[in-house]
């Protein structure tokens, strides 16, 4: 089974040599098509890790995640939380694009992406998470949460609660559901769902206070 794990190096310990060999991933089909890894971005000594599902046409372009829509909405609702965006490490389940093919002239319409996919991009996440050592993981969303804890994972049972991250390689600490920023984006309530988004970070800010 083809994998990140063939391009990870062995006992990388510094976020800019795995964001370099990241770039040169091609452990799923998904590098094919997209502009560029996106891998994540922020302090090695973040006290939270934000995991969203995977870059958007923006982030593919700039080659930084949350760049875009999705992203303006978190970096607002995260400073209403009370959290500022350097205690924060800024990363996705999955390190390319995956779009609709576009019609012409059209934008490139997100497409998400399979299980497959994002067990094959998973490697980078946990070796983020062993270098960044983050005292809450915050998932952004049903492919964030199924990344880390499998397809049962359903955000609706846990968001705006804490519990504890999934034992993987030792690294241990504590986790919050929320949605997808995005997902906020398309809410036929908006306001609603803005200030149940604010609310579950404000957890997200408990557990850092
Ligand atoms: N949505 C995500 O999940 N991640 C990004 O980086 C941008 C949008
Ligand atoms: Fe590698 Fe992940 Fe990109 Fe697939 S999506 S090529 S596993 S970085």
């Amino acid at each position: 089974q083809r994998s990140a794990a063939d391009f990870l190096p062995p006992d990388a310990d510094d976020l800019d040599q795995l964001r370099g060999a990241a770039a040169g991933c091609r452990g799923c089909d998904l590098y094919r098509d997209a502009t560029q890894t996106v891998f994540g971005d922020g302090s090695p000594d973040a006290r939270a890790l934000l995991l969203g599902e995977q870059p958007g046409d923006r982030e593919d372009v700039a080659g930084e995640p949350f760049v875009g829509p999705a992203g303006r909405l978190l970096d607002r609702a995260l400073a209403e939380a009370g959290i500022s965006r350097d205690q924060t490490y800024l990363t996705n389940a999955v390190k390319h694009f995956k779009f609709v093919p576009p019609e012409r002239g059209k934008r490139r319409l997100h497409k998400q992406p399979s299980a497959a996919e994002v067990a094959a991009c998973k490697p980078w996440l946990v070796a983020e998470l062993r270098v960044v050592r983050p005292e809450v993981v915050v998932l952004l969303g049903a492919t964030a949460g199924k990344a880390l804890y499998g397809s049962s994972f359903r955000v609706g049972d846990r968001r705006g609660t804490v519990f504890a991250l999934p034992e993987i390689e030792g690294i241990e600490g504590l986790a919050v559901a929320t949605v997808h920023p995005s997902s906020v984006l398309r809410a036929d309530d908006r306001d609603a769902a803005y200030a149940a988004f604010v609310a579950d970070l404000a957890v997200v800010a408990e557990v850092l206070a």
